[in-house]
């Protein structure tokens, strides 16, 4: 028997146009996991999947569950075993599903890791998330891969597609809520819908990315050099971008101005938008009033996590 886990993330700042090359920020998060636990199968039955959070087993004939069973097989012929091995990976996952907190990765790359441990396997880091990339490309034609390399490294990260990620360290730590809309919102929706904008007026198009990707910039800055209440008027002007590029939703736009009048210092959606969560940066201490605002205003659940320690208080 093998157990691994990963955890589920945050995109800080330039979700979207990280697809189209701008650089993005983003942070893992440790409070919300998936797990797999890798056991001897039945005979002649090949893997099988034993899905907890969706109550149901899972076999190689399941079109339903491509990217499940995608990660399975990757992971068989990185161990050189056969596709038909008897196995059985029971999944558990507390990351909430399609809300932009990365469900999919997390989930693909605890299936790897555990599979690989089951086999006695080593693989490094870059390898797990390049396989976790394919998984996700399932999910969704264009992933940037901010998503598979935050999750399996497991720091925070300043990323730029086709480019050799950077692990930092946050000069001082800030405390962030992330408060959940409650609306499942799958990515491929808005990455689909960023696509076609950008197909029908390019320049418009990329005139944001850019905008969006000096953000970015800007926020690695005070990121490193511990100037973190600056980050607050840079995730609302991400916000007002990320409007532009039509990925907003007026439930994230409502709890967004919630957090703001609780006194956040920024706030905006985090991940693929369309619904899912959002982020909020509140002054130390402070996130325990946010989050219970958000949540009268009609979130279904908030979390407080401080980046540059992760570690979160769920409620
Ligand atoms: C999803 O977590 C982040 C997006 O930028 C998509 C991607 O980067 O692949 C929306």
């Amino acid at each position: 028997m093998s157990h691994a886990t990963s955890p589920g993330k945050i995109i800080l700042f330039g979700e979207h146009a990280v697809v189209y090359g701008q650089p993005a920020i983003a942070a893992p998060l440790s409070a919300v996991r998936a797990s797999a636990s890798v056991s001897a199968g039945a005979t002649g039955g090949g893997p099988v999947i034993n899905a907890v959070n969706l109550k149901m087993r899972i076999t190689a004939l399941d079109d339903a569950h491509q990217a499940l069973i995608k990660a399975v097989y990757l992971a068989l012929a990185e161990a050189n075993q056969p596709e038909n091995s008897e196995i059985e990976i029971t999944l558990d996952s507390d990351i909430p599903i399609a809300s932009g907190l990365g469900s999919g990765a997390a989930i693909a790359a605890s299936t790897i890791k555990a599979i690989l441990s089951y086999y006695n396997h080593p693989i490094t880091t870059a390898r797990l998330s390049e396989l976790v990339y394919k998984v996700e490309a399932l999910h969704h034609g264009t992933p940037s891969g901010i998503d598979n390399t935050v999750i399996c490294y497991e720091k925070p990260v300043f990323f730029i597609r086709g480019q050799q990620p950077e692990t930092f360290r946050t000069a001082a730590p800030f405390e962030i809520v992330i408060a959940d809309t409650g609306i499942p919102s799958p990515t491929r929706v808005t990455v689909g819908r960023v696509r076609e904008h950008w197909k029908k007026d390019k320049t418009r198009s990329e005139a944001l990315f850019r905008q969006i990707g000096q953000i970015c910039l800007d926020a690695y800055k005070h990121i490193l050099e511990g100037a973190t209440e600056a980050l607050g008027p840079l995730m609302d002007d991400n916000q007002t971008l990320l409007e532009a590029i039509d990925v907003s939703s007026p439930e994230l736009e409502h709890l967004i101005s919630i957090a703001r009048k609780a006194g956040a210092l920024g706030a905006k959606l985090s991940g693929g938008g369309g619904g899912g969560n959002l982020i909020a940066l509140v002054e130390n201490g402070a996130g325990q009033t946010v989050a219970a605002r958000l949540r009268a205003g009609g979130a279904v659940r908030t979390l407080i996590t401080t980046i540059g320690n992760d570690d979160a208080d769920l409620s």
